[in-house]
């Protein structure tokens, strides 16, 4: 079994917290033979500004460019809020996304059944769902230049953000929907605002010319973006893969994450380039939520999020697919054993912390894993 080098960054409020967990879960895999991981671990985020006045140091990035993937947890807090906007806890993050190219943000949504009535819509229309969306994170508006705020000197300003893409930037995510279109429900629908955006249109034929070109099998259709909102939370077992920009992935994929229920369920996976020598990417892994102050300390934090970050790990970085299976499973079975944190609680259920739930997950997981 090789060895899967793992940079760990627990970073600030529960952050560390729900990393314990993942470390309780990764030396639980190594024991059993599941897994052979090394792990080192560095700062980022407002505790690594207050040990070194910066969001992530220099010897941090060049570890994280050497890891195998990375296992982030969660950073900022209100006590970080009057840092300069550079040196800003999530500034280590964003650093982290642009300088390993990581232009593929994964989330998953997926409702477990016994969750089903933790979301806002009703049980049938949300049950049993399990879809992704795919979001462009590195190029669109976020970034486009120019991107500026003038004064027109008449009591006016004018505020102008840029939206650019490059064909090269949408062949690339559209090629990562294809790809995992075909290891799910071989489904991929395409998402913009061709009727009233450039960028929209050379989106559309961009991805239907990678299509034709390269992906044949797999079915594609095209919604635009706010109709695919619409249909996000009217229907949204129609989907498999939703692969959009940064602008419209960044709303679509918070709708998508309500509709399962807590903000404490959800993961995601940040991919970029495979590396043609070598066959691997560089990847960042990270619960969707932030580092919730309102409860750090409190070892009340879900730690289902996090551990599901650790899934995709072994799924999309490693290739250990059967082993991602049984973590996600055993997450669906001790939810069905009635354990429950207190974010997702619900009458009859009972109430556990941070640390019982993870024990409860790795019980189920080497029930599993010896069936
Ligand atoms: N990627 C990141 O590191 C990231 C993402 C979002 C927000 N943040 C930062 O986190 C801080 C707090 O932001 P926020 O309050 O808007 O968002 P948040 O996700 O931290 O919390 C929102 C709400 O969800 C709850 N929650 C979140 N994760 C939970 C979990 N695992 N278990 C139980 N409950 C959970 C919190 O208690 C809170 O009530 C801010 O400094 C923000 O900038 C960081």
């Amino acid at each position: 079994m090789p060895t899967r080098k793992l940079l760990l960054l627990p970073g600030d409020g529960i952050g560390p917290e729900v990393m314990t967990e993942v470390k309780r879960l990764i030396r639980w895999m190594n024991d059993n033979g599941l897994g052979n991981f090394e792990t080192e671990e560095a700062l980022v985020g407002g505790c690594c500004y207050d040990a070194y006045g910066v969001s992530i140091t220099e010897d941090t990035m060049a570890k994280a460019k050497a890891a195998d993937a990375l296992i982030f947890g969660a950073v900022g807090g209100p006590q970080w809020d009057g840092v300069p906007y550079d040196l800003r806890p999530e500034a280590g993050l964003l650093r982290l996304r642009k300088e390993l190219g990581l232009f593929a943000n994964i989330r998953p949504a997926v409702c477990y059944p016994a969750l089903a009535d933790a979301s806002s819509l009703k049980r049938e229309v949300v049950e049993g769902l399990d879809i992704v969306i795919l979001r462009e994170l590195t190029g669109g508006v976020y970034f486009g230049e120019p991107k500026t705020i003038t004064d027109l000197g008449n009591g006016q300003k004018r505020a102008i953000d840029t939206q650019v893409y490059d064909t090269y930037e949408i062949e690339r995510i559209a090629r990562v929907g294809f790809e995992l279109a075909r290891k799910r429900r071989n489904k991929v629908t395409s998402s913009e605002k061709r009727n009233v955006m450039k960028t929209g249109v050379l989106w559309h034929e961009v991805v239907s010319d990678v299509h034709k070109r390269e992906y044949p099998d797999v079915q594609l259709e095209h919604q635009l973006a706010d109709a695919c909102g619409m249909q996000l939370v009217r229907w949204p077992k129609q989907f498999d893969v939703i692969v959009c920009d940064n602008l419209f992935g960044d709303m679509l994929s918070d709708v998508a994450a309500m509709l399962t229920g807590s903000l404490g369920m959800l993961p995601s996976a940040s991919l970029g380039e495979i590396d043609a020598k070598t066959g691997t990417r560089r990847a960042l892994y990270e619960p969707v939520h932030g580092s919730a102050p309102d409860i750090a300390g409190k070892g009340i934090a879900n730690p289902i999020a996090m551990l599901a970050s650790f899934g995709m790990a072994l799924r999309y970085s490693f290739g250990m697919v059967k082993e991602a299976d049984l973590v996600d499973q055993a997450i669906a079975a001790a939810l069905a054993e009635g354990l429950r944190t207190p974010d997702i609680k619900s009458a009859g259920a009972t109430v556990v912390g941070t640390t019982r739930m993870t024990e409860a997950i790795i019980a189920e997981l080497g029930r599993l894993a010896a069936a």
